[in-house]
């Protein structure tokens, strides 16, 4: 309530009402909270709670983890663990330095609790995150990085193997990331035959890191089939769903001038479809899932686990609901 009365209104109105500056700020600000180290070990207890569990062989503190693009040049990964976060995937990070899209290229559409993006993968590039992960030294928390295609990349495959390669003695587990609709024809990698090239590359260089696939939730159920067979051939340890999507169902009136801008649409207009997607994924594989999409409340958390997800991340739903949602879902968890 504080956050969402005070704090949120604070940030929503920071920086001139620009997401972005107010976005900066907060993972800025994270960043000096992870340095203060007494303090964050009492925000952690106060938001976090022992809930451990080991999925594809890693050990989670707990069930809640920040989802990629929040912190895409890994500067904060000491501080999330304050907020309860479990884990924390960095990126989505490409081999080449690159600036994304022109801004704005990030809006709130605070009547439905919901955020359309085309950031196109802004990040200082994979060198930059494992340099910052080597100086850093071991993380509080398991970290997953999330690895994508730099737009000026001729060949798709070879750019996330030099990726993956810079990066894997810093990886819990690596995300690849071949669901972002802000980058020209990467979907097109979650077709059976490109992801089969890909996954057979990457495998290899991970030196035994799990590797997760995050897919789109405006796959079909035929497609992602397609995508689940790719996976349990190519050993692929588990899968991540959804990334946003570019549908623009379930808008309130009131934010329907935003629906025409371009990108990925995330927040709660997203969570029927993420469930049934998670809930899609675990009954036809065995494959541990993660649950992400429209979770802004513990409920909307606890269905997740009911359809079957091992852990469940948050982006849109810690924008406006703060760490307290952490902190239920966490309880809820631990219940
Ligand atoms: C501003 C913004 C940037 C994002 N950047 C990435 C990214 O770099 N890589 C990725 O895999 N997903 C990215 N996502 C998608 C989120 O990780 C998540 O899958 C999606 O937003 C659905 O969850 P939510 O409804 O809780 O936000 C981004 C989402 C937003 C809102």
């Amino acid at each position: 309530m504080v956050y969402q009365h005070v704090l949120r209104r604070a940030l929503f109105r920071s920086g001139g009402g620009d997401p972005e500056v107010a976005h900066e700020r907060t993972v800025a600000a994270m960043s000096r909270l992870g340095r203060v180290r007494p303090l964050t070990a009492a925000l952690r207890r106060f938001y976090g709670a022992s809930t451990p569990r080991t999925v594809f062989g890693v050990r989670f503190p707990g069930p809640v983890g920040l989802a990629a693009g929040v912190d895409k040049n890994g500067v904060a990964v000491r501080g999330w663990p304050a907020f309860g976060f479990g884990f924390v995937e960095v990126g989505t990070v490409t081999w080449h330095a690159q600036p994304g899209n022109p801004r704005p290229r990030l809006y709130r559409l605070p009547a439905s609790e919901a955020v359309i993006n085309r950031m196109g993968f802004n990040n200082l590039g994979a060198a930059a995150l494992a340099e910052r992960l080597r100086r850093m030294g071991p993380a509080p928390v398991p970290v997953g990085i999330s690895v994508g295609r730099s737009k000026v990349a001729t060949d798709a495959v070879a750019d996330y193997v030099s990726s993956v390669r810079a990066l894997w003695p810093y990886a819990d587990y690596f995300a690849v990331n071949v669901s972002s609709p802000n980058t020209p024809g990467l979907r097109g990698l979650q077709d059976r035959s490109a992801l089969d090239s890909l996954l057979a590359a990457l495998s290899p260089e991970a030196h035994g890191r799990p590797l997760l696939v995050k897919i789109a939730p405006d796959l079909s159920f035929e497609a992602i089939e397609d995508v689940l067979d790719v996976c349990h051939a190519r050993g692929v340890a588990g899968v991540i769903a959804t990334n946003t999507t570019l549908a623009r169902d379930g808008l309130s009136p009131a934010d329907a001038g935003m629906a025409a801008q371009d990108g990925g649409l995330s927040g709660r207009p997203l969570a029927g479809r993420s469930l049934a997607v998670v809930s899609f994924v675990a009954g036809r594989s065995e494959l541990p899932v993660v649950g992400v999409g429209g979770i802004h409340t513990a409920e909307d958390a606890q269905r997740m686990f009911d359809a079957g997800a091992a852990l469940v991340q948050l982006y849109t739903g810690f924008i406006y609901r703060g760490p307290a949602l952490v902190r239920r879902i966490n309880r809820l968890a631990a219940r």
